[in-house]
């Protein structure tokens, strides 16, 4: 399978618009090794054939959630847009992962469909899509979705027009949005990750952009993948609040981080040798984006690849 890491930082983005933390103002002065990244989302599509091996190969694929970047990101990849039609897109669907702003308020910038959107996303998602942010009330006046329930209890499934891929949720533990009436009582669903894997070759990849806790369920999935996308969000536990951005704390908005006892450098030492590690969803904030950090170097030296906009995996 192929994915395309169309947008690697949280919401805000790198740099955030209002933000002149260190690595937001390095940036935009020049001053910081790092690259500009878009808001959250990939883009996952089966092996080519061989008589299709270039990237602009018309496979359609699957959009794991809708950021407000979708339009700057799809012009930025040819292959989501394989002009086989007067209007086409290679987006056969579209699954969310949770129903935060960051990965799903892109969905309104697909409303010039012509027939509703497919769409995949759990019941406590539809629910926050439908009330606290109508998103999909409001796209029921353009081109309508086509809504589809991802379960929970690790039914597979998968979108028509995507050959050889199949998709499984786990239920995690991270957090919905503050527009949803359960961001302090978490219901299961609230957030998801995705277990992925290629029929054909068997391979697969366990991708959890908001991840607060590693359960046992989802380390087993952790394990059994041969890559693994999981939140890169923050680097401490205290990173906001002793930049004095927020007074939460990563843990307390969903998010492991990475350092320190318990964080997501432990739980990746644990996988087996074979895994690829990335990190995905990653804050503004994080001294990983300086490329020349003493944190981005301790995780080199443990083998865990930070995800930039644009970067291409063939699992
Ligand atoms: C989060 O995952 O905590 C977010 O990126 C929140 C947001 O989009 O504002
Ligand atoms: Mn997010
Ligand atoms: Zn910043």
């Amino acid at each position: 399978m192929r994915i395309t890491v169309l947008g690697s930082a949280a919401g805000g983005g790198f740099p955030q618009w209002n933000c002149n933390c260190r690595n937001c103002a390095g940036l935009r002065a020049g001053t910081l090794n790092a690259k500009a990244r878009t808001q959250s989302s990939i883009f996952v599509r089966p092996d080519a054939g061989t008589d299709n091996i270039d990237g602009g190969d018309g496979i359609d694929g699957v959009l794991f959630n809708a950021s407000p970047d979708i339009l700057e990101q799809i012009r930025s990849h040819p292959a989501l847009q394989p002009a086989r039609a007067v209007r086409d897109s290679a987006i056969a669907g579209v699954v969310l992962m949770d129903g935060q702003i960051d990965h799903a308020t892109g969905l309104f910038m697909l409303r010039e469909r012509s027939t509703p959107l497919p769409l995949w996303c759990t019941d406590p998602v539809e629910e926050d899509l439908s009330q606290g942010n109508p998103v999909l009330r409001v796209l029921g006046h353009y081109c309508g979705v086509q809504r589809h329930v991802i379960a929970l209890d690790g039914t597979a499934f998968t979108v028509p027009g995507v050959a050889d891929l199949s998709f499984r949720a786990l239920p995690l533990s991270s957090k919905a949005a503050p527009y949803s009436p359960h961001r302090e009582q978490p219901v299961p669903g609230d957030n998801i990750g995705m277990l992925m894997t290629d029929t054909r070759s068997s391979r697969s990849v366990f991708y959890a952009p908001g991840l607060g806790d590693i359960t046992p369920p989802v380390f087993d999935a952790m394990c059994s993948a041969d890559c693994v996308l999981v939140d890169g969000t923050f680097w401490t536990d205290d990173e906001m609040p002793r930049l004095g951005l927020s007074g939460k704390t990563a843990r307390a908005i969903g998010h492991l981080p990475q350092s320190g006892a318990g964080g997501m450098i432990e739980w990746l030492a644990k996988l087996p040798v074979r895994t690829r590690r990335l990190l995905i969803h990653i804050n503004n904030t994080n001294p990983i984006l300086d490329e020349n950090s003493p944190e981005r170097a301790v995780l080199t030296r443990a083998g865990i690849e930070v995800c930039e906009d644009g970067m291409e995996l063939q699992v």
